[in-house]
């Protein structure tokens, strides 16, 4: 096929007029940025080496023309791999819309970028790549929509550990009809075997490699060149186009503007060398528009039509102030309160930094959409526990028996929850009072930031949908401004394989608590705390639909949909209330 004229004709003329058929962009963000392009000089039909696909193919980041299509090649031998790519409309190839060629080396490992623009909008098209005469997998993409716009659906998932267990989530997320799977972090984890969640990995097949932390660009090069070795992520990856942002493992664990929990500048360099290396791999590897300028800031707007913005957000790294942990607080087996609160309000701080934040405002302000949601990594409703709860919880305070005495703590509150505030006793009203977020690195830990933002967004108007992921665990919430007023909701995902709270508690905790902190909680309207699965999320005119659909287990890929634990919860437009 490379030889034949009819299509060198094309890649020529169809190739050559979508814009930015740009040859290869493939993760080479360098390349992007000094004006150097992939073809090599005085070569203008390059051949080089034959090589193989062995990592499948992606799409992701659709506009209502274009989508970023992604492969990876294994060349055969050393040289750089002449790759040729085709987008049409029908899974035959019999109407090919566009078409093209570059090439790519090891100075951008071998992936391959191209953003395939002259597309229709809201219609779907199947891709594929070939080197010499071997063929990539087809895979199926779809742009999005332009103008009226009736429906849109999204697939959510997050924390898909590959030594923790199978990706069966993403098996099922392959066959679900959605127009785009969001992923919202943790795409990667970054330790080494033996590390977290790897309890199972030996019998499971699933030693990470390399063996070792991830450290050098080498190193999350051969990471991320494992996840995707996964039949049951290239399937996701071949079934829908992804839109990707990063959260902390994509660099190290609880990762912030400058530094990381699990980053020691002592044994492993500055971990802005790190950062840099993570992010040049995750460039190359996941199918995302490269940046017109700088490389940390992901954070940008894909609108679907007139129904929805998509506003995909980093509250990881390119802004983020240092997370406070409960140590900071805590003396003599007690956490202080009023200093929790005092820190967590300061107006100085920030989890989108300055930059971002003027950017989502000017967002919400344009968005005449009839939803405006946020694809971002942390929680961002309110999920305040008693203090003591949190004091027998935290390792650092907690006695003897972290478990019963959290047991405890919960049986207390929720006896004082449960009265009517008027029969409470001073004591058990003080200790509602008392409540403090449960997780200081997620928007709880920036109560002033998050004020801001939802206060701006009432005062619009918006219809906030906020998805999450990061936790593990599965949440829905109301959402509201400081003064108590709906602003919209907040759907988290659970994770595609790392451990939920169920690791902490124990699975029969775990079932038992998720009720528990939904009566502690006023915000919260349902959480799970136990299954691996994934989110969707159906958007109408009037009302959103979130169902979360979870997996038997990921210890075998023998695993049924488990329909016990299926939930669905909707929003309606017109008061913003989540029943
Ligand atoms: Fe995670």
């Amino acid at each position: 096929m490379k030889d034949s004229p009819d299509f060198r004709r094309r890649s020529l003329v169809k190739g050559v007029a979508a814009a930015s058929l740009l040859p290869l962009l493939g993760g080479n963000l360098i390349a992007c940025t000094d004006g150097r392009d992939r073809q090599l000089p005085g070569e203008p039909q390059p051949v080089g080496v034959a090589a193989t696909f062995n990592h499948g193919v992606a799409s992701g980041d659709p506009l209502t023309d274009r989508v970023i299509l992604w492969t990876r090649v294994t060349p055969d031998e050393p040289g750089f791999v002449e790759v040729e790519w085709e987008i049409a409309a029908d899974e035959d190839f019999s109407d090919i819309v566009a078409s093209g060629s570059g090439i790519t080396d090891e100075d951008v490992d071998f992936t391959v970028k191209v953003d395939a623009t002259g597309l229709d909008a809201g219609t779907s098209y199947f891709y594929r790549f070939r080197v010499r005469d071997r063929e990539s997998p087809v895979a199926r993409t779809r742009t999005a929509p332009s103008g009226t716009t009736a429906t849109a659906a999204f697939a959510v998932v997050s924390c898909s550990n590959y030594p923790a267990g199978y990706f069966n989530v993403y098996r099922e997320v392959a066959r679900q009809p959605v127009d785009a799977v969001l992923h919202l972090g943790d795409y990667i984890y970054e330790y080494a075997p033996g590390g977290y969640a790897s309890a199972n990995a030996e019998a499971l097949g699933r030693v990470v490699e390399p063996p070792r932390e991830i450290l050098t660009l080498a190193d999350y090069r051969s990471r991320y060149a494992q996840y995707r070795g996964d039949p049951d992520l290239q399937a996701a990856h071949a079934a829908h186009p992804f839109i990707v942002v990063w959260d902390d493992h994509e660099i190290a664990n609880d990762t912030w503007r400058e530094g990381a929990e699990n980053h020691d500048p002592e044994g492993e360099g500055e971990f802005s060398e790190r950062r840099a290396a993570a992010i040049q791999a995750w460039y190359e590897w996941l199918p995302v528009r490269p940046p017109s300028s700088v490389a940390e800031i992901i954070y940008r707007r894909l609108p679907y039509g007139d129904l929805l913005d998509l506003i995909m957000l980093d509250t990881r790294h390119v802004g983020r102030d240092q997370q406070f942990v409960y140590p900071d607080f805590a003396t003599g087996g007690m956490i202080d309160v009023a200093a929790t609160r005092a820190a967590i309000g300061d107006s100085n701080r920030t989890l989108l930094g300055a930059e971002q934040l003027a950017w989502l405002e000017e967002q919400l302000t344009g968005s005449t959409a009839r939803w405006q949601v946020l694809g971002q990594q942390v929680l961002m409703g309110r999920y305040g526990l008693p203090s003591p709860i949190l004091e027998a919880l935290e390792p650092s305070i907690a006695g003897a028996d972290p478990l019963e005495g959290g047991t405890a703590a919960v049986l207390a509150a929720v006896a004082a929850k449960n009265k009517a505030p008027g029969d409470r006793t001073a004591e058990e009203q003080a200790l509602l009072d008392s409540a403090i977020p449960y997780n200081l690195d997620a928007w709880d830990g920036y109560d002033f930031e998050r004020n801001r933002v939802l206060d701006f967004a009432a005062q619009l108007g918006s219809r906030l949908v906020v998805l999450a992921g990061d936790t593990h665990n599965a949440w829905a919430s109301q959402l509201r401004n400081s003064n108590g007023g709906p602003v919209g909701v907040e759907f988290a995902a659970p994770s595609v394989s790392s451990p939920g709270l169920e690791e902490v508690l124990g699975a029969d905790a775990a079932a038992l608590f998720a009720p528990l902190m939904s009566i502690l909680v006023d915000d919260l309207v349902y959480a799970n705390f136990l299954d691996r699965g994934y989110l969707t999320v159906a958007f109408a005119e009037d009302a959103v639909t979130a169902e979360w659909r979870y997996v038997s287990t990921i210890d075998s890929t023998d695993y049924t949909e488990n329909n016990a634990a299926f939930q669905r919860r909707v929003v309606q437009r017109g008061d913003l209330l989540l029943s």
